[in-house]
């Protein structure tokens, strides 16, 4: 936890005086303190200023700004400065440079620039963490250590492509392993030595510029996917190892973007002290989108809570159409996070710059350099009252008895998949339960494959294509103990290689599901099926539409509780459930619509007696529990443009922002949030 030291919700962001004359800071400062901020990022691309040359360290600006911040009462998470290498350093060292998924080389210019495999990367970057670490792990100041910026990107270097070998060996052993696993045999492949096995980018198995998705070989490029992703987690942990040199209690992060595809941030998770994270929404991005990125980040360290470490104050400037937050949706989102589990709620940036491509970025300062702005305004209020909750919320956890596993190894296979159908995209498929789960206001963790079950009742993996060795067991023990696991269409087909299980979809699953399928039709965006439901079971009723992938599934163990309503499998099951063990085990055979979800969840929720943090949550509204000290701590949050009305089901409480007691039942104003901590009424 990083707010020991100063207990309460940390709040303020990327501040740059590196862009600025010193003259500014003293007014900076004096801003900061009306707004309540009191933890400031700097240095994220200050290595150019700090590293003139090869051999020169000068440590002068960020000497002077720690120290101004310090004395102003602001913490500093400090940055490492290795996201953006210095000209200087490309010119000297090209294999510094990537190379692109086209092939070209770049030259210098643009940020999170580096090739994780360049010897020079690998050797000035930790040079680098390692100094700041010599000179300021004992700064007052000094709260969370910042390494580099938003990992991210790919190289096809020769450098890079060197290393994958290496990678490669130690994963296969042998090239026979490796052209088993691979299936090389197809297309003629098959590989002699290990310098024949070149990157997968446009230059070879990749066939589409403009998506990076379509490979001939998906063996090799969900390999490669793993191993740039690994490659980068080296680069961290240089530089995490280079800091533990001279500093060894500060905590170190690095800031991640949610559903990030490039970076298996579950594997990233044990090497970073505290998981923060950016979040950028879209102005029509569903709020139950953002909602699921919190709970994927704070499922990464087993709910531990996370740092809300960039979100803008107002606007973007790299979004097609950079609307502005409208009043209070800027505290409400920030709120949002809290309620997810954030403990900091921090802005990029703090100044707004001048210069280059972010000028139009929104930031607490605006260009009109003082406080008399609407968003000036409203940080300063939401820094007052975030002051005002003092220590209440800090380290309050959610307490899920639903979790839907998530995995990168499977998106990345999912998504590199020639066919069925090139509309299907996991994190979408997350997001149908997730909404279900969502708009019913039940808590739901986010978790890794390898995870834990045993404290679920329902666990949920929506096209859980690859069953990595294990995995399957795993599932099978937690239904047996009792547990109801929901998987879907076009899951249990490969192993971690990628190779198709053979007799019979869903491979690994069959025994748990009960059933197996022999085809998998593929309809195109305005083609439909439906959902017949044989007898009511719980909430689910009637018919339903569903579309894009249809499994043509016969039981074997299972009882088929809907069946399709049209084509050629009309008839055959679409809905099933296994008994197993203890526990049961479902398939939903097609992608349905809102409403099946909804009542599915219901029926499942109701049958595990999981009850709504709110019942009949009205349309916007967002409910979630946190929970501390025997303490419950309501979050209610209108995303809507009306009051909402909701009932506490038998609870009162006192409503942390305002003071003011509640009883039975409470009005949120639109966009407007309450934090109601629980008591039972006894009624
Ligand atoms: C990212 C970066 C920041 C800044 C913002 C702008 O999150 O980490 O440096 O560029 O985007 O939205
Ligand atoms: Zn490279």
């Amino acid at each position: 936890m990083i707010n020991e030291r100063l207990p309460k919700i940390f709040y303020g962001g990327d501040y740059n005086p590196d862009q600025w004359p010193e003259e500014i800071w003293d007014e900076d400062m004096r801003l900061f303190r009306l707004a309540d901020i009191d933890i400031a990022t700097v240095g994220v691309f200050s290595w150019s200023l700090l590293q003139p040359d090869e051999v020169t360290y000068d440590f002068s600006f960020t000497d002077k700004i720690l120290d101004k911040l310090f004395k102003n009462g602001i913490h500093v998470c400090l940055a490492t400065a290795t996201a953006a290498h210095p000209a200087w350093m490309a010119k000297r060292y090209p294999d510094i440079l990537r190379v692109d998924f086209q092939g070209r080389q770049r030259r210098f210019g643009g940020r999170h620039n580096s090739c994780p495999n360049s010897p020079t990367y690998r050797h000035f970057a930790p040079l680098m963490a390692e100094g700041l670490a010599e000179r300021y792990s004992s700064h007052p100041s000094l709260l969370v250590w910042h390494i580099n910026n938003e990992y991210g990107g790919t190289c096809y270097c020769e450098n890079c492509a060197r290393q994958f070998r290496v990678w490669l060996k130690r994963r296969y052993g042998s090239l026979d392993r490796l052209n088993e696993v691979w299936n090389t045999a197809f297309w003629g492949h098959r590989f002699y030595d290990w310098d024949e096995i070149v990157p997968p980018n446009i230059l070879s198995e990749h066939m589409d510029e403009n998506d990076p998705t379509r490979t001939a070989f998906q063996g090799i490029s969900l390999d490669y996917a793993r191993f740039n992703s690994d490659s980068l987690l080296e680069c961290y942990k240089l530089e995490y190892e280079a800091i533990r040199k001279h500093c060894s209690d500060v905590p170190i992060t690095t800031n991640m973007m949610g559903t990030f595809k490039p970076l298996d941030y579950f594997k990233w998770a044990p090497h970073v002290d505290v998981i923060s994270w950016d979040s950028y929404p879209r102005y029509n991005t569903p709020m139950s989108h953002v909602a699921l990125r919190h709970d994927l980040m704070r499922g990464l360290r087993g709910g531990q809570p996370f740092m809300l470490m960039e979100q803008t104050p107002s606007q973007q400037n790299w979004q097609p159409y950079n609307s502005l937050k409208r009043p209070g949706v800027m505290r409400l989102w920030s709120y949002q996070a809290i309620a997810h589990g954030a403990d900091t709620v921090m802005f990029f940036q703090l100044r707004r710059s001048i210069g280059a491509c972010e000028k139009y970025h929104g930031a607490v300062i605006e260009h009109a350099g003082h406080e008399n702005t609407r968003v000036f305004r409203e940080c300063a209020n939401l820094g007052s009252e975030l002051k005002g909750l003092g220590d209440t919320l800090l380290d309050a956890r959610i307490s899920s008895r639903v979790a839907i596993l998530f995995d990168w190894d499977n998106w990345w296979a999912v998504e590199f998949s020639s066919g069925p159908s090139v509309d299907l995209k996991y994190v979408e498929q997350i997001q149908v339960y997730y909404d279900a789960l969502y708009r019913q206001t039940i808590s739901v963790d986010v978790v890794s494959i390898d995870t834990d079950l045993s404290g679920y009742d329902i666990v949920i993996a929506p096209v859980l294509y690859m069953v990595k060795a294990g995995a399957a067991e795993r599932l099978e023990s937690f239904v047996e103990e009792g547990g109801t696991f929901v998987t879907t269409f076009f899951s249990g087909l490969v192993d971690d290689n990628d190779r198709v299980v053979p007799g019979g979809y869903p491979g690994p699953l069959r025994r748990l599901l009960g059933i197996w399928a022999e085809e998998i039709d593929a309809l195109p965006p305005e083609m439909h099926n439906s959902i017949v439901m044989k007898e009511t079971v719980g909430s689910l009723r009637g018919q339903y539409a569903c579309s894009l992938l249809f499994d043509l599934v016969h039981c074997e163990t299972a009882e088929a509780l809907a069946a399709y309503g049209a084509d050629f499998y009309r008839g055959m099951p679409v809905l099933t459930r296994n008994t197993y063990g203890k526990g049961v085990a479902y398939y939903v055979a097609s992608c349905p619509d809102t409403k099946f979800a909804e009542d599915f969840i219901k029926t499942i929720c109701d049958a595990n007696n999981i009850r709504p943090a709110v019942g009949n949550a009205p349309d916007g509204l967002e409910a979630v529990i946190r929970q501390q000290a025997g303490r419950r701590y309501l979050f209610l949050l209108n995303h809507a443009a009306e009051a909402a009305v909701v009932s506490l089901q038998g609870y009162s409480g006192r409503e942390l922002l305002t003071n003011v007691r509640l009883d039975g039942s409470t009005q949120v104003a639109p966009r407007g949030v309450q934090i109601i901590e629980l008591e039972e009424t006894g009624a």
